[in-house]
């Protein structure tokens, strides 16, 4: 039936729209995003009543004494393989919370060819204070022959090789951002109908940003180059914006979704204690610096671009600088010494 509210569009309209712009493009980006936007609303609706969990138990039955509850980055991370297994289009998947990937080895799935990564829960600690939580994703083309289960080099491919990504973030509304070479594109959960409806076309982040975000209480890890960009950060130059207001949510979706809509510059380096930092190249920084790519930003780990760091192992770190051109160039600038 159509769509009597025609100011509304549906995410699964929008990509299939997308897909009729170029003739050699098929709908199999759609129907994979249609299965993970599935399974984000199955999380939304755990993650809006995470208070009441005690009260009603992990199913949503009065809680029965000694039931364990599911911890909602494990309940995450079961509704997305579900769901993806379920796809017609997914070979395999490698997750944050699964040490190893998996393959799926039914008759249709061999032939799938496509390998989605996710963080399925990302921000966890920010649960038990209803602050704003999320779930990341990024989808290759698998290199590995079709008619076989998926292998570890589908997963260990370069950022430079995504060819879509997105995060969902679980906030004051619910929100869908999805990125290809298309660009970047936002869709608000509509809850009366259930579907993520295009609410920020064409997102692209500022190119200038007075905002920088960093967990500041590790400055005395940190190395000297990147105390003197901190200082820089906080110093008196009007000319240049600055000092820059520091802000910190600590959960890098909901800090990098300021970001990409504000513009900033969002830090998770290497300290003496942690050569790679801490966040996941595969599951966090690959996903989220394509998508600040594809809107006009710039990912790096310091060095190099993180799109261009070359995988070798599913759980590595590496330290990330991302955000406006201006002030991740900055920094860079001044963490080279
Ligand atoms: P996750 O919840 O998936 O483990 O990720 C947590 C991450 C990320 O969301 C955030 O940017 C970072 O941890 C915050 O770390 P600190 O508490 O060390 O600042
Ligand atoms: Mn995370
Ligand atoms: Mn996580």
């Amino acid at each position: 039936m159509m769509n009597p509210n025609r100011h509304l569009m549906t995410l699964d309209e929008f990509t299939v729209y997308q897909t009729r712009q170029f003739s050699h493009a098929t709908g199999e980006m759609s129907t994979l995003l249609r299965d993970i936007g599935l399974a984000c609303k199955f999380i939304n609706k755990q993650v809006n009543k995470a208070g009441l969990v005690d009260i009603l138990g992990a199913h949503g039955a009065v809680n029965v004494q000694g039931e364990e509850q599911m911890k909602l980055d494990v309940f995450a991370n079961d509704v997305l393989i579900n769901v993806l297994q379920h796809s017609s289009e997914c070979a395999g998947i490698a997750s944050e919370e699964n040490d190893d990937f998996l393959a799926f080895d039914d008759d249709h799935s061999v032939n799938s060819k496509y390998v989605v990564m996710f963080d399925p829960l990302d921000g966890s600690s920010n649960i038990d204070v209803n602050a704003s939580i999320g779930t990341i994703f990024c989808i290759y083309k698998r290199v590995s022959p079709l008619g076989k289960p998926c292998t570890q080099e589908d997963f260990l491919q370069k950022g430079r090789n995504i060819m879509a990504a997105g995060y969902v973030i679980y906030g004051s509304s619910t929100m869908l951002v999805y990125a290809s070479r298309l660009g970047v594109n936002g869709f608000t959960l509509e809850p009366s109908i259930g579907e993520f409806c295009l609410s920020h076309r064409d997102m692209k982040c500022p190119e200038k940003g007075k905002i920088y975000s960093i967990n500041q209480g590790n400055t005395a890890k940190y190395d000297d180059n990147l105390k003197r960009f901190l200082d820089y950060c906080m110093s008196e130059d009007k000319a240049n914006s600055l000092p820059w207001s520091h802000r910190y949510i600590g959960s890098m979706v909901a800090d990098l979704h300021r970001t990409l809509i504000k513009g900033g510059l969002f830090m998770y380096p290497a300290d003496c204690k942690n050569a790679n930092g801490k966040l996941r190249l595969l599951y966090e920084c690959n996903p989220m610096s394509y998508i600040i790519e594809m809107a006009g930003g710039i990912g790096s780990t310091g060095q190099e671009a993180i799109l261009d760091v070359q995988p070798t192992e599913l759980h590595q770190r590496v330290p990330i600088f991302i955000g406006s051109k201006n002030q991740v160039e900055k920094a860079i600038e001044i963490i080279r010494g």
